[in-house]
């Protein structure tokens, strides 16, 4: 594997390819030709060689790529061939959909325990997975080596909630709060906002209708 810097829209493509070459392995498929996953992942054949050149050529000129060997180093580069151990702040709506999500384990994120500052929630399980007070927090986290906080708590208490999760060494937040949380350079944030990718949609569907009513 090469060592150079591979670039964050690559980066942002893998995980569709390692969806794709997922679903490629289950149907028992073992090769695969650039041309060929163009056509199912509906791009072009040269960007699929590009990206997957970064990685020091998994394809063999003629031959395709080895659809095992292409996943697993994908699999590798993106993390996933280690366990994360992974907590969820706020047992809300949101909290106890990501918790009751199963698949997230199959690629390693193990969600250990949930928080939330409602003291009627404590003890509450979510397929197994308890609810614990946030006076437990920072015990929780020293002691069970937990790498991921997923924050599905409102805006106002999320950036208090972060320090208090980065001054226990957490290094890694998946941030659903409605909110910048500015924390330092060594603390990956992941921002998922839902509405974002909603507004995005209602911009396709309102350019699609403009073109058509011309
Ligand atoms: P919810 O009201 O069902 O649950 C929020 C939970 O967080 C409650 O149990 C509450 O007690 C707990 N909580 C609030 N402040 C807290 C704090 N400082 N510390 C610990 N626990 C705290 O709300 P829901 O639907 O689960 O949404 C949670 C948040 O996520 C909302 O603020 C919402 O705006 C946001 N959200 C973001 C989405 C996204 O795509 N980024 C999608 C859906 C919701």
């Amino acid at each position: 594997m090469g060592e150079k810097e591979i670039s964050k829209a690559v980066i942002k493509r893998l995980p569709r390819y390692y969806r794709y070459l997922g679903e490629l392995m289950d149907s028992g498929v073992e090769r695969i030709s650039s041309g060929e996953l163009s056509k199912r992942m509906h791009v072009t054949a040269s960007q699929i060689r590009q990206d997957l050149n970064n990685f020091g050529g998994f394809g063999q000129q003629g031959y395709g790529y080895n659809v095992q060997y292409l996943y697993e180093e994908i699999g590798k580069i993106l993390g996933l061939d280690k366990r994360h151990n992974m907590i969820i702040i706020g047992a809300g709506n949101l909290g106890q959909a990501i918790a009751n999500y199963e698949n997230f384990e199959t690629r390693g994120f193990i969600t250990k325990a949930m928080f939330d500052k409602n003291p009627e929630l404590s003890g509450m399980k979510v397929r197994g997975i308890e609810v614990h007070g946030m006076d437990e927090l920072e015990d929780y986290i020293v002691s069970n080596d937990i790498h991921i906080a997923a924050l599905a708590i409102p805006k106002a208490g999320a950036i208090v909630v972060a320090q208090r999760l980065v001054n226990c060494g957490i290094k890694a937040i998946w941030n659903f709060a409605h909110t910048d949380l500015n924390l330092p350079k060594d603390v990956m944030v992941e921002n998922v906002h839902l509405s974002e990718s909603l507004m995005r949609l209602s911009y396709k569907i309102n350019s699609y209708e403009q073109e058509h009513r011309k």
